[in-house]
């Protein structure tokens, strides 16, 4: 089946199972997961339930959307995020951004964990993404291009929308969250960076770096969506400090920082 077909059946399916129509979408990264929870009203839907969808890899990760309502708006979070290095080719990982805008949603929120490349950081930093440095060697846009979403050649110069920045900044100084602002750059994973690597995208321009959210934004803006980003830098990045990189200290980070994470993704929605 082509894949426009693909997102439209799986909108359909998805369309005639929910009564919500939110316009605001979120993909929680590693530690945020949760935030799907806080939701009222909320509905599940599991990936395998639904059809042509692609099913994440990674063993205990049943992806799922979960609608309901957040400060009585309607939000759809989508839990389970496939990432690049798990096998997948982009334009599968990223079908379920596809779906959500074939339903209506115009705004996608994607937060994860990411190494710190800029050496005023520090692990627990949260940061808003303003651009980012596509460095993983694909791109989910590759193929034939989907009319119905939008132009072959999309102009991606403000896909982190600035005005919401704007306004996002400002609500998140006046409820006392800091939050840095940078460049994201994505590697496909799945080993860490070398420190070689760091120190050429540092030069680049990076902020900081990881293996997700490119892919997501990439497609959302192609269909037309506002995306916001946000970064909880879990670690700084190979090279840095004289330490070796574990996933166990991105989780540990990511569940220190877990409440003011919680707290922003908040203030987003409320600026949205
Ligand atoms: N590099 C790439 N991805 C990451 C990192 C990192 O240092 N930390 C968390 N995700």
């Amino acid at each position: 089946m082509i894949l426009q077909d693909r997102i439209t059946a799986a909108a359909e399916y998805l369309l005639e199972k929910v009564a919500l129509r939110p316009e605001i979408a979120l993909v929680l990264g590693s530690g945020l997961g949760d935030y799907a929870d806080t939701l009222d009203e909320s509905v599940k839907i599991p990936y395998r339930d639904i059809p042509n969808f692609p099913q994440p890899t990674v063993e205990g990760h049943t992806g799922a959307f979960v609608f309901g309502k957040k400060q009585g708006k309607p939000v759809v979070v989508a839990q389970g995020r496939v990432h690049y290095y798990e096998g997948l080719p982009m334009q599968e990982i990223t079908l379920p951004i596809r779906v959500l805008a074939a339903m209506g949603v115009k705004t996608l929120v994607l937060t994860n964990a990411a190494g710190g490349v800029n050496l005023s950081y520090k692990p627990g930093t949260l940061m808003l993404i303003a651009d980012h440095i596509n460095f993983s060697g694909a791109n989910p846009l590759i193929g034939p291009n989907l009319e119905k979403f939008g132009p072959r050649f999309p102009d991606v110069s403000d896909l982190y929308t600035a005005a919401l920045r704007e306004r996002i900044k400002t609500r998140a100084a006046a409820a006392d969250i800091p939050l840095a602002e940078g460049v994201y750059l994505m590697c496909s994973g799945p080993n860490y960076e070398t420190p070689a690597e760091i120190r050429a995208f540092r030069a680049l321009g990076a902020d900081a770096v990881g293996m997700s959210t490119v892919p997501e934004a990439l497609v959302a803006g192609h269909s037309g969506m506002q995306v916001v980003g946000v970064s909880c830098i879990t670690n700084m990045a190979a090279g840095v400090l004289p330490v070796k990189l574990n996933h166990a200290e991105v989780v540990e980070t990511a569940a220190k920082v877990h409440d003011q994470f919680h707290d922003l993704v908040d203030v987003i929605l409320q600026s949205l």
